[in-house]
């Protein structure tokens, strides 16, 4: 048993409630109301030694579960048995946390359980497609379709705690983590962000398949200098507010039951050191009172922030901003007893942490079945069900975006003869899974290899693999080239590996790697249509492969049926409408590059050398924010905007008629962008404030309402207040952030 003091309660009382056999304090029921769990809790503080609090607050990692320089160790029972632990990364099945848990609430003096947190992402074992493809179908409802599946999934598996979603806004393609978030725009941002958070925490959070879900990183990490990871974040404050911190918003509305500092610093001051935007704002001003818990190693990294002197400097400077939960640093735990003891970090700082994790705790349940039901027998049932890989297909064919479709030779005829199946990620099944794939296993992902030979026949498909990701090889060209005379079309699978992407996965390119292009243009040459897919994490710069290509099909990493979703998409069997959540840059010096900009003195004219703009390149976008084609085609008409004048605490209705005009039923997704034409402070030249995805068979009308309201037209002043300024406002609706259907209006008050 580890060391026990008992700050501020006399030796006999502490001594008598350490004798054995006294009943453990699970008393803090879900079920009871906050004022008897808080009193339970309290109760159970009263018995906790200063270093049981701060093991309430220590993370482990499970082995394999590192990301940083830290090497996991093997962490031995004996600790669990001492509560020096009070959760975990990374330990997953159910046989492996009920092995844990049952050594904490039977061996450890207060029987308090412990959490299991993990990166159920983009799925647990039914990996869907990454967060950034889906934020691209443009339907929160399906993201929170998958975050519910995820958890039902990682309960089963004794999981209780996510660290997702991701809702970094994300401008800078160079870095890896774009993947993992919902783009660049924060309106679209915030949507995913609230629909996740009711995904994975479902109704009740204390359900044995309800996930504690974790908004992360807390805050502006996507703003990484130079796309690179880990890097600074320099903004105005008026970016964190209006474009940084939203989603971060949306998600606490949403009821989001933690955050997760980021690595990165806002200004000088690293997010884990960082009391003025986690106990201030976050918690006093959004009145949250969540837990909060550090990334890996990064109260440690406070010391190479050189805002540390020392281990415990380091955790000092944490706890005190409103870190509760130190992953892996594990320096709460071994570094703040001494300053406990020796007065200079106030107990009651402690005490404000392990309560929060005390009470997630007992909202989860634990306390009252600290296994949720999670068992061997549920989790075989639970995961990777039919119905689960059903789910997977349809999230990963709403989340496909048709880039170019020259001459409509997409959607192609089942009858096609031959097809070549060629290039590096046509048979990978990592590149289903991608960059987060939970639990997700290689076997049981469908390439689209895999895929063509089941729907079109094994004699019908000539695969060739052509060249690798990486290098330049032009071995396996002239076998390309040969499979592809030997058929009808091509189907050019190429993109990045998952590994490319994510965490640590910055590039200064955004160019196809390797001999792809080489290998495109090739194909190309032998005059068959190629249809090129790709499967990759980021935007590429791929207008060279664009003109390559007959048509261009952006996949992403779509999930363990990927393939059998891009073959639904090729064949017609499903319509792309997905959109891009991010815009692609004709090359990296672009970035940053997006569309809610602002509009400069001097706004780029093609007319006019003195202008905001390049000499070698467009300022143009190669593809701009929500953009994507379908095979059908749609018009927009009869904008009608209730009110010309109103005030801003009115409800605006903005309505359009919307009529597919093509040949096919399909999926439409209806934006709506607001321009503030003249305020105090500069504003971007367009941003989302509304969106519907709807369905038109061929021929059909649809109106389709928006409502604005007051935080549509609002904005941070020059002075941080939270403002909405009278004047005309400019509406645009249509198929992209391109939409050139206008109207205005004039907002006559501020409130
Ligand atoms: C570091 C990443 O930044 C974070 O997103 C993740 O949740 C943790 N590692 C745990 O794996």
């Amino acid at each position: 048993m580890s060391r026990v003091v008992i700050a501020g309660i006399p030796a006999l009382i502490a001594s008598m409630l350490l004798l054995p056999g006294h009943a453990n304090a699970a008393q803090c029921s879900a079920a009871a109301t906050p004022a008897q769990q808080t009193a339970a809790i309290h109760a159970l503080m009263m018995r906790m030694t200063t270093a049981e609090k701060l093991g309430q607050l220590n993370q482990l990692g499970a082995q394999g579960s590192a990301t940083g320089p830290k090497k996991q160790r093997l962490v031995g029972e004996a600790e669990i048995a001492a509560g020096e632990v009070g959760s975990f990364l990374g330990v997953r099945g159910a046989d492996q946390t009920r092995r844990l848990q049952e050594v904490a609430v039977t061996r450890s003096r207060l029987k308090i359980p412990l959490l299991f947190a993990d990166d159920v992402i983009h799925g647990y074992r039914t990996t869907f497609p990454v967060p950034l493809a889906e934020a691209g179908s443009f339907d929160p409802d399906l993201a929170e379709r998958t975050a519910r599946i995820a958890a039902v999934e990682a309960s089963a598996s004794g999981i209780h705690w996510t660290f997702a979603p991701m809702v970094d806004i994300a401008r800078d393609p160079r870095w890896g983590r774009v993947v993992e978030g919902s783009g660049e725009d924060p309106y679209l941002g915030s949507l995913m962000a609230a629909a996740r958070v009711r995904g994975f925490q479902g109704r009740k959070l204390s359900a044995p398949d309800s996930l504690l879900a974790t908004a992360k990183h807390f805050v502006g990490y996507g703003a990484a200098e130079g796309g690179r990871d880990y890097n600074i974040a320099s903004m105005s404050p008026q970016t964190l507010y209006d474009v940084y911190l939203p989603p971060f918003n949306a998600a606490v509305k949403a009821g989001v039951g933690s955050v997760m500092a980021s690595f990165n610093e806002v200004d000088g001051t690293p997010m884990h050191a960082n009391g003025m935007l986690i106990n201030g704002l976050l918690r006093k001003q959004w009145g949250w009172n969540g837990l909060v818990v550090s990334d890996y190693t990064g109260v440690m990294e406070l010391l190479h922030h050189g805002v540390a002197a020392n281990r415990g400097d380091a955790g000092e400077r944490a706890l005190r901003a409103g870190v509760d939960v130190d992953m892996v640093s594990e320096i709460y735990a071994k570094d703040l007893p001494q300053r406990v003891a020796s007065g200079h970090l106030p107990l009651g700082i402690v005490d404000a942490s392990v309560e929060r994790v005390l009470v997630a705790k007992c909202r989860l349940g634990l306390f009252d079945d600290p296994y949720r039901g999670s068992d061997a027998a549920r989790e075989r049932a639970s995961i990777l069900t039919a119905e689960h890989r059903h789910a997977a297909r349809d999230a990963a064919g709403r989340s496909i975006v048709l880039l170019k479709n020259a001459h409509d030779v997409l959607p192609l005829s089942k009858d096609i003869g031959k097809v070549a199946v060629i290039g590096p990620l046509a048979d990978e099944p990592w590149a289903m899974l991608g960059n987060w794939p939970g639990d997700g296993k290689p076997e049981d992902a469908v390439t689209p290899l895999a895929a063509l030979k089941k729907s079109l026949g094994e004699q019908r498909v000539a695969y060739a693999r052509g060249t690798g990701l990486l290098g330049d090889d032009h071995s396996g060209f002239d076998a390309a080239i040969a499979a592809a005379k030997s058929s009808g079309v091509v189907l050019l699978f190429v993109g990045e590996g998952p590994e490319m992407s994510a965490e640590a996965a910055s590039r200064s390119s955004l160019d196809l790697p390797g001999n792809q292009q080489a290998l495109a243009d090739a194909l190309a040459a032998t005059g068959k249509p190629v249809i090129t897919i790709l499967l990759n994490g980021r935007p590429l710069s791929v207008g060279k492969l664009a003109d390559a290509s007959s048509a261009l099909v952006e996949a992403w990493f779509p999930g363990i049926e990927g393939g059998n979703a891009i073959g639904d998409v090729l064949f017609g069997d499903v319509n792309p409408a997905a959109r891009l959540a991010i815009t692609f840059p004709r090359t990296v010096g672009q970035v940053p590059i997006y569309y809610a900009h602002k509009n400069t003195g001097r706004p780029p004219s093609a007319g006019e050398k003195y202008t905001s703009k390049y000499i070698d390149v467009p300022w143009t976008p190669l593809y701009p924010f929500g953009y994507g084609l379908s095979y059908t085609a749609f018009s927009y008409g009869d904008l009608k905007i209730s009110s010309t004048r109103i005030m801003a605490n009115r409800r605006q209705k903005v309505s359009v008629t919307v009529t597919n005009t093509g040949m096919r039923a399909g999926d439409e997704v209806v934006q709506l962008y607001l321009r503030d034409e003249v305020a105090s402070v500069t504003r971007p030249v367009r941003q989302l404030r509304g969106f519907r995805r709807i369905h038109l068979d061929v021929g059909e009308s649809r109106v389709v309402e928006f409502e604005l309201g007051r935080d549509d037209y609002a904005f941070h002043d020059a002075a941080m207040h939270d403002v909405v300024e009278p004047g005309r406002f400019d509406v645009f609706i249509g198929g992209s952030s391109e939409a050139t259907l206008k109207g205005s209006f004039e907002v006559v008050s501020t409130r």
